[in-house]
C-alpha cells in the first residue's frame, strides 16, 4: 500500500523515550575513537558490564493506596536545594562531544535543576562554565604533582562560586583502557584541558599507535604518592566542602569520615579504573552502613541509565546519583538541550517510579523499597 499522510504520522520517529535513545544518536554523530573513549573501560571491561548487570538484580517493593498525586524529587545536598537528585558526574573534555563543551553541559544541567560536577580536565574555563550555570557547580580534582597548580585551581573555583571540591581518589594511575591504547587515542589539537598549565597538556596531544596519550599524560600530571595524611593540605586551602569520589569499601568509608570528608561518592569510575572492582551498586549499602546515619551524605555513580535505576540507588542509601556517559550522549546528540533531555528524562522516570512504588517523597525511598539479589561471586 502507498503510505498516505496518516501512515506518515504513525511512522514518524518519536523523540528520545529512554536514555539509551541518546546513546544511539550520539554513536551516529561521533567518530569511532571518541566513541571508544566514552564507552570504553579498563582491561576486560568486566566492571563496566557489572555496573549495568547489577541493576538487573534489583526488585522494587511497591506500596499501594498511598497519595501519590504529587511526587517530589526535590532534595538538599551540602546546603544547596536541588530540584532533582540526578546530577552530572565529572567527565573530561566535553568539546570532544560538542563545540560549546562544558558551557553547553552547564546550561543543560541548569535547565534541569541538577548539580553539575565539573572535571578538572574540562575543555572550557572554570569561569566560562560558571558564567552560564544556573545550578550549583562542584569542581572535581585529581591530585596534581604540581601542588601550586592544584592550589591555584582551588582558589579560582572558590572565586568563581563553585560550592565543593570533589577529589577523585581511584585514579593514581589511569586504568589500562585497551580501546584507547589500540586507537592511539590523543586529545585532538584545538581541544585542551584549558584550566591546567599548557605545559601539562603536551603529552595529551601526542598520538602514538599502541599507546593512549591520556595514560601517559595522567602519569605525568597526577601524583600517585598521595595518602590520607595529605587531605589536610587540601582542607587548609579552602573553606569549601571536600567530597571524596571513588570509595568502594567500608574501610575507606570509615577513613573518609575520620578525615573529615563532607561527602563520599561510591564509584568505580564507570569501570574505567580497576577492572575487577565491584559493581558500584554492590558496594553502595556497605559504604552507607559504614558511614552510619549520622555520617556524611553518600552519592552514587556507575551504570545509572534510567529513573528506575536512580530509584534503586537512592533506596539503597544514596542521597544523589550522578550520570557519566548518558550526559555525554545527550551532549553529543543535541548540546545543552540533549543534556537537559537526559537529566529531565531520568527525573521524570524517577518521579514515575516513586508514584508506582508508593513513595511520593525521597525520604520514603528507603531500603524497604528495594531488594538487591546477590551478584555472581
Ligand atoms: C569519566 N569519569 C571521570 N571521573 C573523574 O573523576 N574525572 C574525570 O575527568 C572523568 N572523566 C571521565 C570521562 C569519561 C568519558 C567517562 C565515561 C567517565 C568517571 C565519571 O565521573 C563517573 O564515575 C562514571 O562515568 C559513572 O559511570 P557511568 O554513568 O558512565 O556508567
Amino acid at each position: 500500500a502507498t503510505a498516505g499522510p496518516e501512515t506518515a504520522v504513525l511512522t514518524a520517529t518519536p523523540g528520545p523515550l529512554r536514555i539509551e535513545d541518546y546513546q544511539d544518536l550520539a554513536q551516529r554523530r561521533l567518530d569511532d575513537q571518541v566513541w571508544d573513549f566514552v564507552e570504553g573501560g579498563a582491561g576486560t571491561e568486566r566492571t563496566v558490564d557489572a555496573n549495568r548487570c547489577a541493576f538487573a538484580r534489583v526488585t522494587l517493593r511497591p506500596r499501594v493506596l498511598v497519595d501519590v498525586s504529587a511526587c517530589d524529587t526535590g532534595t538538599e545536598l551540602l546546603g544547596a536545594p536541588l530540584a532533582t537528585p540526578v546530577g552530572v558526574a565529572p567527565t573530561a573534555y566535553h568539546r570532544l562531544l560538542h563545540p560549546d563543551g562544558e558551557v553547553a553541559t552547564a546550561l543543560g544541567a541548569g535547565a534541569a535543576g541538577a548539580l553539575y560536577v565539573v572535571s578538572v580536565f574540562a575543555s572550557r574555563t572554570l569561569e566560562e562554565i560558571a558564567a552560564e550555570a544556573a545550578g550549583p557547580l562542584w569542581l572535581q580534582l585529581y591530585w596534581l604533582r604540581r601542588r601550586e597548580v592544584l592550589a591555584g585551581l582551588v582558589e579560582r573555583a572558590t572565586a568563581a562560586g563553585y560550592r565543593a571540591l570533589v577529589l577523585t581518589v581511584d585514579a593514581p594511575q589511569l586504568g589500562r583502557r585497551h580501546r584507547d591504547a589500540r586507537n592511539g587515542f590523543a586529545v585532538p589539537a584545538g581541544i585542551s584541558a584549558v584550566n591546567l598549565d599548557p605545559a601539562l597538556m603536551a603529552s595529551a596531544h601526542r598520538s602514538d599507535a599502541g599507546r593512549s596519550a591520556l595514560a601517559v599524560h595522567t602519569a605525568e600530571a597526577v601524583d600517585p604518592s598521595v595518602t590520607w595524611a595529605d587531605l589536610a593540605w587540601l582542607r587548609a586551602r579552602s573553606e569549601l566542602p571536600v567530597v571524596l569520589k571513588g570509595i568502594l569499601t567500608a574501610e575507606d568509608a570509615v577513613l573518609a569520615v575520620q578525615h573529615g570528608a563532607d561527602a563520599i561518592v561510591v564509584s568505580n569510575h564507570g569501570g574505567r579504573q580497576l577492572d575487577g572492582a565491584p559493581a558500584s551498586l554492590d558496594a553502595l549499602a556497605e559504604v552507607v552502613d559504614a558511614v552510619g546515619a549520622a555520617g556524611c551524605p553518600v552519592l552514587f555513580d556507575g551504570g545509572v541509565r534510567s529513573g528506575a535505576d536512580a530509584f534503586a540507588a537512592l533506596a539503597l542509601g544514596a542521597r544523589a546519583v550522578l550520570l557519566g556517559r548518558p550526559v555525554l550522549w545527550g551532549l553529543a546528540a543535541d548540546g545543552a538541550a540533549g543534556v537537559a533531555g537526559v537529566l529531565g528524562l531520568a527525573t521524570e522516570e524517577l518521579a514515575h517510579t516513586m508514584a508506582l512504588a508508593g513513595r511520593p517523597a525521597l525520604p520514603a525511598v528507603d531500603r524497604s523499597a528495594v531488594v538487591l539479589a546477590p551478584g555472581p561471586a
